[in-house]
């Protein structure tokens, strides 16, 4: 494996400045270079953003296609989008692994954070632990099993 996908969701592009209580102060470029610097010689961390739901089906696809791990923070479209849901099957069924992460604790806000539509297509889940979340996820995927 030579690259990890980090794909996040809608307003994920604010993370810094959005609701700092609930996700912290940092941005992605700081959690870019987070994960840049925890991954394994050899692994390269590729981090995208989209508001788009299109685009980040399509990245999916991208995934699949090249057999790319994937991280995947949804983050509002976890809640409804089963469109993203049926491409996140499509990763995990090719036998590709991805890693559904959370900044904050879904299940600790408001009730409609506490379904997922994406969480019984993923190989596994890590929530509310802010970047060790993904960091955490980078570890699981790039580790020998
Ligand atoms: C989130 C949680 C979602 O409920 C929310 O819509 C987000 C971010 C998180 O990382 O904690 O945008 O996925």
């Amino acid at each position: 494996m030579s690259t990890v996908l980090v794909l996040n969701g809608p307003n994920l592009g604010r993370l810094g400045s959005r609701e700092p209580d609930v996700y912290g102060s940092a941005d992605l470029d700081e959690l870019r270079a987070l994960l840049s610097a925890s991954a394994p010689a050899g692994v390269t961390v590729d981090l995208r953003q989209t508001d788009d739901e299109a685009e980040l089906i399509h990245w999916l696809y991208e995934a699949v296609d090249a057999g790319t791990p994937v991280i995947l923070n949804p983050a509002a479209f976890t809640h409804y989008s089963y469109a993203l849901r049926d491409a996140a099957a499509l990763v995990t069924k090719a036998g590709v692994p991805l890693i559904e992460v959370h900044l904050s604790n879904p299940h600790a806000r408001e009730t409609f954070r506490h379904t997922s539509v994406v969480s019984a297509v993923a190989t596994g889940v890590i929530a509310g632990l802010g970047f060790d979340s993904y960091r955490l996820a980078l570890n699981y995927l790039t580790s020998p099993r």
